[in-house]
C-alpha cells in the first residue's frame, strides 16, 4: 500500500552534518521525499510533537534535545512506507539497533539517537500534519 510517514533528522545528526548522507541512505532505500524542510523548534513545538510521552521519566531531557539545534524534516513516501522506514531507522537504542541501520550507524545514545519515524500510519497523518500542510507536499 502507497503510504507517506515523517521522517525527522535529529538536531545531534544535522549539527555533525548527517542530513545529506542519511536523505542518500532513505532514497537508495526507495522511499521518496515528497516534503522537506529544515526548522528549530521551540520547547513548546517539541512537547506538542511528542504529547504522548509527557508523563514519562525522559521528557524534559528529550525537549532540551530536540529544541537544540535545527532539525531536518521530511515526508517520505513509499510503498508500506512507514514499516520500511522503521526498519531502516533500526531500534529506538542505537546499541540495539542492527548493523546497517540509521541508528546503529548514526545513534549517539538512547536520546541523541539521530532520527525519528512514524510507528503508524495513523500516526504518520497526525505527524506530517504537524511539520506539513497539504500544498507542501507535491503529488
Ligand atoms: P519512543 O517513541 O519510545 O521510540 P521511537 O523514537 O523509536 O519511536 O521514544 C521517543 C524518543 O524518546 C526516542 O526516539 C528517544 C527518546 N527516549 C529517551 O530519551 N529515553 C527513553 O528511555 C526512551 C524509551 C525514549
Amino acid at each position: 500500500m502507497l503510504q507517506t510517514t515523517l521522517a525527522i533528522i535529529k538536531p545531534d545528526a544535522v549539527a555533525r552534518g548527517l542530513a545529506g548522507e542519511i536523505l542518500a541512505a532513505v532514497e537508495a532505500e526507495g522511499l521518496r521525499p515528497v516534503a522537506l524542510k529544515m526548522l528549530r523548534l521551540s520547547k513548546a513545538q517539541a512537547q506538542g510533537f511528542y504529547a504522548v510521552h509527557k508523563e514519562r521519566p525522559f521528557f524534559d531531557s528529550l525537549m532540551d534535545y530536540m529544541s537544540s539545534g535545527p532539525v531536518v524534516c521530511a515526508a517520505l513516501r513509499g510503498e508500506d512506507a512507514v514499516a520500511r522506514y522503521r526498519a531502516l531507522m533500526g531500534a529506538t537504542n542505537p546499541t540495539q539497533a542492527e548493523p546497517g541501520t540509521l541508528r546503529r550507524k548514526y545513534g549517539q545514545n538512547l536520546e541523541a539517537n539521530a532520527v525519528h519515524g512514524s510507528d503508524c500510519p495513523e500516526n504518520a497523518a497526525v505527524e506530517l500534519a504537524y511539520f506539513f500542510n497539504a500544498l507542501e507536499m507535491t503529488e
